[in-house]
């Protein structure tokens, strides 16, 4: 029956006339630093943007999305939404828990926290439900042109980011029920035993490897051509973990020169070794999971889960004498509410708005607080510190053959729609083309622990190529940002051929930013600062990951098909030869691009810690009945993308609550 749906409006949208039926009003979206006030939202572009089937997908069913009143909503049917229980017309004036942020972790928390049905928890989120759309994995990077995220920018910085609009990073967080589970790229990692063992060393009891892994399996469903079957992995979770059903030829000469080089083809979310694998992603069916459908949608009919989107937490109510936080204000429908809690607040609202939501409530470095006339309630190091993952897209390799990548314009076909619609599978169904890992360790990698990597290689069938070429959404250029003409200068040659490329993602930077917050309006984006690469350690490290990848491209499974490497000109790098160090050092400070893993901004430390924001047990040091349960805590960088990592936080979190309320 959904099939058949599915089947009905994506036919009907790919034969209607795209040039027919002018809706949304657009709006240059470029340089946008803040949302406005919060009856000034934005609208954002469609047109122009996509192929024509994803524009056609956007122009019927996307529309809607950017309209002003979120009570207007002819497309609701469309979405998965999530009522309050029968009979109640407003929610209720008390919580025992309210969570703020439905994201990966908060999802997680909520689902097991109403498990037992005399709690009763207020799950307060600012985006929509999913649709069927945000489904579709190929689609991931369009939705980084919607409101289905937080057009987050960071702040200009020298010597990166030089290639993108503005010479701004993009920061997109997931802005719906899901969090940004919703919009991301799927990618399963958990990170190596010994980052967790780390993170425990410093103080931080029970967040051990043999402490986390309970977790990963807890949440896991996994369904790996046998990998399932380790100790490790789950079978009994919510949470699908599979392998991508289609894949391009160039999936296996990774893992086949990967093996020439010593690098073991295994599932490389095991425990013991370092290795190359396929990808592991959090699909089933050729659809995606998000932390929502996994953890919120199948308990909708609980009476004491109420969940709230398009929805805005503004202030965590604080006692400034006892420091017992007792509320939450929240802003709906442009209206202000208060939700008083008899046991805790929790803020999941991720890695920005988390810290933010932090200062803006009295809870952060004192000056600067004071700075914005913000009353202290407690002096804590919030938003000082934050790590990130970048990688280095611009590594694209040529092909002698045609027909052995994925190219846009050859995959998202009407014949592969209807196959991705019955069986799942064709490019629709592949997370943007991403088809292995292979972790290493390059020879100027400090780290005295032969089990931690530097670099993660994230294994593409096609490039930062695929989606150009006549026509082609050009999606994943745009949702880097990168300036027109740099890209043209450097790929325009080789626009939406056969290439295949791997990004080099550094995965324990040296370098470290922070958030500050911009001013007190609570609708307002926060500063953000990456402070990429200004460690001269990690540039060496990018240098030594893209030698490690030529001698990788030089074995003879990638001579089989000519892979010979393709030599970008960027404008900010024509001084140096191609190919020299400095040339690299200058195209990774032009392409610097984000894999979204912020982290620390509300990190975790036992007390005594100068840095910590909360403690072991995720508590705001200080303050009682507060605790920050998302990826804001992680206090080290892990050799993992961050969505694993943060379902994982979510039940741990879970089970020290519980054992706080003995509930
Ligand atoms: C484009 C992109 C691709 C990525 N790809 C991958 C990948 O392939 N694999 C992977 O493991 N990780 C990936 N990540 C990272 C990963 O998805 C995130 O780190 C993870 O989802 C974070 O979970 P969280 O619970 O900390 O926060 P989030 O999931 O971001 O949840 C926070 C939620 O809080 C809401 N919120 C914020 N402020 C408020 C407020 N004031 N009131 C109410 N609600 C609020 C937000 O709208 C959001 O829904 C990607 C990230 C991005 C942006
Ligand atoms: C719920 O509360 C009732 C009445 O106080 C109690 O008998 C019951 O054991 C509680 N259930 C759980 C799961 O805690
Ligand atoms: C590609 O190049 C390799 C190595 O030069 C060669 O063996 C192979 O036949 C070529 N393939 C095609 C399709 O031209």
């Amino acid at each position: 029956m959904k099939t058949l749906i599915y089947f009905f409006i994506i036919s009907s949208i790919l034969f209607n006339d795209p040039s027919t039926g002018e809706e949304a009003t657009f709006e240059d979206d470029s340089g946008v630093n803040d949302m406005g006030s919060s009856t000034r939202r934005k609208r954002f572009f469609w047109g122009d943007y996509q192929s024509p089937a994803v524009e056609n997908f956007m122009k019927y069913i996307g529309s809607p999305y950017n309209t002003q009143s979120p009570s207007v909503d002819f497309f609701s049917f469309l979405r998965d939404p999530y009522p309050l229980p029968k009979g109640l017309k407003e929610p209720y004036s008390e919580y025992d828990f309210v969570i703020i942020g439905a994201g990966s972790a908060g999802c997680a928390l909520a689902s097991r926290l109403t498990k037992n049905r005399n709690i009763t928890v207020l799950l307060l989120e600012t985006g929509k439900p999913e649709m069927i759309l945000t489904d579709v994995p190929a689609f991931a990077p369009t939705f980084q042109a919607t409101d289905y995220v937080w057009h987050y920018y960071m702040e200009p910085q020298r010597g990166v980011c030089l290639g993108m609009n503005n010479k701004r990073c993009f920061w997109p967080r997931g802005r719906a029920v899901g969090g940004t589970s919703v919009i991301n790229y799927m990618l399963y990692t958990r990170g190596r035993p010994k980052d967790w063992d780390r993170i425990a060393a410093d103080g931080n009891y029970g967040w051990s490897y043999n402490d986390i892994i309970k977790y990963y399996v807890e949440l896991e469903n996994a369904n790996l051509g046998g990998y399932e079957k380790q100790p490790h992995r789950g079978r009994n979770g919510e949470m699908p973990v599979e392998f991508v059903k289609t894949k391009t030829p160039l999936s296996n000469v990774f893992l086949e020169a990967g093996r020439i080089l010593g690098h073991p083809t295994v599932d490389y979310n095991a425990p013991e070794e370092l290795g190359f694998g396929q990808i592991q992603v959090t699909i089933s069916n050729g659809r995606r999971y998000s932390a929502a459908k996994a953890f919120l949608h199948r308990h909708k009919n609980r009476p004491n889960l109420h969940i709230l989107s398009d929805t805005t937490a503004t202030k965590i109510l604080i006692d400034p004498q006892t420091k017992i936080a007792y509320g939450v204000e929240y802003v709906r429908n442009n209206l202000l509410y208060t939700s008083l809690v008899r046991k805790e607040v929790i803020v999941s609202a991720g890695p920005i708005a988390s810290p933010q939501l932090l200062m803006l409530s009295g809870i952060g470095p004192q000056e600067h607080l004071n700075s914005h006339k913000i009353p202290v309630i407690h002096n804590l190091p919030v938003g000082r510190r934050l790590y990130d993952h970048i990688c280095f897209p611009g590594l694209v390799y040529t092909l002698n053959a045609t027909g052995i990548s994925f190219i846009e314009n050859r995959e998202l076909s009407l014949r592969n729609t209807i196959s991705w619609l019955q069986h799942g599978d064709t490019a629709y169904a592949s997370p943007g083309g991403v088809e292995g890992i292979g972790y290493i360790k390059t020879p100027v990698s400090d780290d005295p622990e032969p089990s931690v990597p530097d670099i993660e290689l994230i294994n593409i069938g096609g490039s930062i190529v695929s989606d150009g070429g006549p026509g082609a959404s050009k999606s994943v250029r745009k949702g880097m940002r990168i300036t027109e003409s740099i890209f043209d200068e450097a790929f325009g040659s080789i626009d939406g051929t056969d290439t295949w490329s791997t990004f080099p993602m550094l995965l324990h930077p040296k370098s470290f930013g922070y958030i500050e917050l911009k001013d007190s309006n609570p609708f307002s984006h926060p500063r953000l600062y990456g402070n990429y690469l200004t460690d001269p350690r990690d540039v060496a490290t990018f240098v030594a990951a893209i030698r490690h990848v030529q001698a990788l491209t030089a074995t003879a499974p990638f001579q089989r098909y000519g892979a010979k490497i393709h030599p970008a000109k960027y404008k900010p790098c024509r001084k140096h030869t191609f190919d020299s160090d400095e040339y690299w050092e200058c195209a990774v400070r032009t392409l610097t691009a984000t894999l979204h893993h912020q982290i620390a901004t509300c990190r975790m430390g036992p007390a005594g810690d100068k840095l910590a924001v909360v403690d072991p047990e995720l508590r705001v040091h200080g303050i009682k009945q507060l605790r920050v349960v998302d990826s804001s805590i992680l206090p080290r960088t892990i050799s993992a993308h961050t969505n694993a990592p943060a379902m994982a936080i979510g039940l741990k979190a879970a089970d020290l609550i519980k054992q706080t309320w003995n509930i």
